[in-house]
């Protein structure tokens, strides 16, 4: 089969299985199947699949057509200009999360030797772009997930941000039980989280994707959403040192819950940042 015909009959499988943009899906997994750029479909439309390639590409339609997010098919997406493997034991990095990156680069301008650490870390994308960003900053990056650390520590040896980045596995900021690497939490400049907020009786309002595919863990806390949130404030401010900040992303509608959870007596300077369509996504409290 020509690579052009290939492509037209995947964009009606796609189509027929209700995927959004299925010509944009069928060139990019094509692309993933041959190993090559778009450029180079639209140059070689007559170009023969080997029986290989038609057996490969036809097997990630099939998973793209059951609504498989294709990061999770091709184990890669950007984040902050940087390539990062993912797989089902990690949220796929989202371009809004680059608000929390800004935010952070912006407090931390004036701050020599910063130390952070980034609570729920997932694919390590928040904490490996700060280390990528600040060369002299000392970066710790957590999560409760053992899946979600080994995919973090792959990218950062990917990265080449190994040394930079300390990995520990732990219930917000308190190492789990068997843990190997036990951490003391203290004397930080900055929390920084993207930690899960959907609350149980809100699933409905999240894409079928991300529910069908995505960890629950990355995304659900508790029956308010409020399960790893409310514990990371309380711990947040113990963790960071006098005018140290707590920069977290939050969900639509979140902002008042969320600055509701801090108390003026401990915390000043609350921000919130909008994103690109300005919704608040981004909450910034200075430890008083
Ligand atoms: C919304 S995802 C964010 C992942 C990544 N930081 C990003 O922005 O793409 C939330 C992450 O928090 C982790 N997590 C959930 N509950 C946690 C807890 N109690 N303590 C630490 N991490 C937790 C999940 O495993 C998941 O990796």
């Amino acid at each position: 089969m020509q690579l052009k015909q290939a492509l037209a009959s995947a964009v009606d499988r796609l189509e027929a299985a209700d995927v959004g943009s299925p010509r944009m899906n069928a060139e990019g997994l094509l692309m993933f199947v041959l190993g090559v750029s778009r450029a180079y479909l639209y140059a070689h439309p007559e170009r023969e699949l080997t029986s290989e390639e038609e057996t490969r590409y036809d097997e990630v339609l099939a998973q793209r057509a059951t609504g498989m997010p294709s990061q999770y098919i091709t184990g890669h997406q950007e984040f902050w200009g940087l390539d990062f493997v993912v797989s089902p034991a990690v949220l796929i990095p989202r371009p809004e999360t680059e608000h929390l990156v800004e935010t952070v680069l912006d407090l931390a301008r004036d701050v020599p030797r910063p130390r952070i650490v980034d609570v729920g870390t997932g694919s390590g994308c928040i904490a490996l772009a700060l280390a990528y960003e600040l060369q002299s900053a000392e970066v710790y990056a957590v999560d409760v997930s053992a899946d979600a650390l080994e995919i973090a520590r792959a990218n950062a040896a990917r990265l080449q941000l190994d040394g930079r980045v300390r990995f520990a596995h732990c219930n917000v900021l308190a190492a789990v039980a068997g843990a190997t690497s036990a951490m003391t939490f203290a004397g930080f400049d900055f929390v920084v989280s993207n930690p899960p907020y959907v609350g149980f009786g809100e699933a409905d309002k999240v894409q079928k994707s991300v529910r069908d595919f995505e960890p629950r863990v990355a995304v659900f806390a508790g029956e308010q959403g409020l399960d790893v949130i409310g514990p990371l404030v309380r711990q947040a401010h113990k963790a960071l040192q006098q005018d140290g900040w707590l920069t977290v992303e939050i969900g639509y509608s979140m902002r008042d819950v969320v600055l509701n959870l801090l108390d003026p007596t401990m915390w000043d300077d609350v921000r919130v940042v909008p994103d690109l369509q300005g919704i608040p996504r981004v909450v910034a409290a200075r430890k008083s």
